[in-house]
């Protein structure tokens, strides 16, 4: 994830470095994205996104026809509410894979706009043996041309889009977006006369950065209880990012582990294609093995969904804007034990970066130049590599956030937290 960029592990760092850091980021973001933002949404013409004909078959779409709440979600424009109807549209290449197999794992790929990234991924997924047997869904945070025309021109397996309706990129003064009410930096409300929260550091939201955990909640909720393509899956659902490389064992693999959990490891709420350090690829034993959650490439059921959306509280209003430091150091220390996941000891997905941007400069890391990515696939990530007499070898103490950790803000406007809130009864649970 972009944001990703001033992140770090290292909790040592002096804090000010992050600060300045972090404020840098905002700075040239805010300044490049608000250019683009802009011209984007004006060059859509919004009747392209659908036809005519398609919106009088699908009907009009509101949120109030899966809730019983009277919806307090912000008031849409006409892009959010073509988006809206667009994501009800049935998913594509039904012709060539009329249905999907018995058992199959749905996968979800969450993008916002990198498209030399997602060409990357895309082309990985394409060469993942079994991937014909499911369903894709492709859950986008903002509208973007290059990116939509990447996913269209998918034809390897069923392909759902979907659009983030309330995604801070498609509101360019009103909130989710920036509204001209709204306070700047470190204002104060009260002298300022400005609308806003600020987080525990004393800053003021920041649409851009808010952007990826409003997105990961909206999809959660609305790939486990939305659509009706998975809103009754049994089974499990995997999801990866745009800079995640998947290699062609993935979904074999997938479907080992999601078979071993019951009898392997009973207190395994998930399953993980890659290793919860992102710099490793797998110790290479023979043995699976539980560790605490990952974020590259991990799945669960809707039995775990339902766990974690009982927690929208401590989700929705704890100040710290990545979603998946939330879950380590709320959502997951509230089920009470500890969350360990499966996964095998060799990685089936790994994530990459830019070439020589990488902290540190290691030599090692996966990164794209040109849409090509230093990646070479061994015979031994071609074809499903866990054995199913292997013993669990589980990894107990280890680094990371954990409950305790306070947050690194960016999380703090009641705004943000009252619409994450809403995501999670938008369908009326
Ligand atoms: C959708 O809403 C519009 C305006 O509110 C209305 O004119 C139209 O008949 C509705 N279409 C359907 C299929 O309900
Ligand atoms: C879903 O996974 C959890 C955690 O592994 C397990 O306890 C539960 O039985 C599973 N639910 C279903 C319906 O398989």
């Amino acid at each position: 994830m972009t944001s990703r960029k001033y992140r770090t592990k290292d909790l040592a760092v002096p804090r000010f470095l992050h600060v300045v850091l972090f404020t840098i980021f905002v700075v040239v973001f805010f300044i490049v994205g608000h250019s683009i933002r802009n011209k984007k949404i004006d060059d859509i013409a919004v009747d392209d996104l659908v036809s005519r004909d398609t919106f009088d078959s699908i009907g009009n779409f509101s949120y109030s026809q899966f809730s019983r709440y009277k919806s307090k979600l912000p008031t849409q424009n006409d892009l959010s509410v073509m988006l809206d109807r667009r994501n009800q549209l049935p998913p594509i290449n039904m012709d060539l894979y009329p249905k999907l197999v018995e058992g199959h794992i749905v996968i979800v790929l969450y993008v916002h706009n990198r498209p030399q990234y997602l060409r990357v991924v895309v082309d990985s997924l394409s060469q993942v043996e079994g991937i014909s047997e499911t369903l894709l869904i492709v859950s986008h945070d903002g509208y973007f041309d290059e990116m939509n025309k990447i996913v269209q021109s998918i034809r390897f397996c069923q392909v759902k889009q979907i659009f983030a309706p309330f995604s801070p990129h498609l509101f360019s003064n009103s909130f989710p977006g920036v509204s001209p009410s709204d306070c700047k930096d470190q204002d104060d409300p009260a002298e300022k006369h400005c609308q806003g929260t600020k987080d525990q550091y004393g800053h003021h939201r920041s649409p851009k950065i808010v952007s990826l955990k409003h997105h990961w909640w909206w999809m959660m909720n609305t790939v486990w209880d939305g659509l009706k393509e998975t809103n009754h899956h049994s089974g499990h659902i995997l999801f990866i990012e745009e800079d995640h490389f998947i290699f062609p064992n993935a979904y074999r693999n997938l479907q080992v582990l999601a078979k071993l959990k019951p009898v392997k490891c009973p207190d395994c709420y998930a399953l993980n294609i890659a290793p919860s350090n992102v710099k490793s690829r797998g110790e290479g034993w023979e043995s699976l093995v539980a560790e605490r959650m990952g974020n590259v490439g991990y799945a669960f059921n809707r039995t775990v969904w339902r766990k974690i959306h009982h927690k929208a509280n401590e989700f929705c209003s704890f100040d710290e804007y990545n979603w998946d430091i939330t879950m380590w150091a709320t959502v997951y220390p509230s089920f009470g034990a500890p969350v360990y996941t499966l996964r095998g000891s060799r990685s089936s997905a790994v994530h990459f970066g830019k070439c020589g941007l990488h902290e540190g400069h290691d030599d090692n890391a996966v990164c794209v130049v040109d849409g090509l990515v230093n990646i070479d696939t061994e015979d031994v990530d071609k074809a499903m590599n866990i054995n199913s007499n292997w013993g669990v070898h589980k990894l107990d103490h280890q680094d990371g956030y954990k409950a305790g950790f306070k947050g690194w803000g960016g999380w703090g406007d009641i705004r943000d937290r009252k619409l994450c809130l809403e995501f999670a009864k938008m369908y009326g649970y």
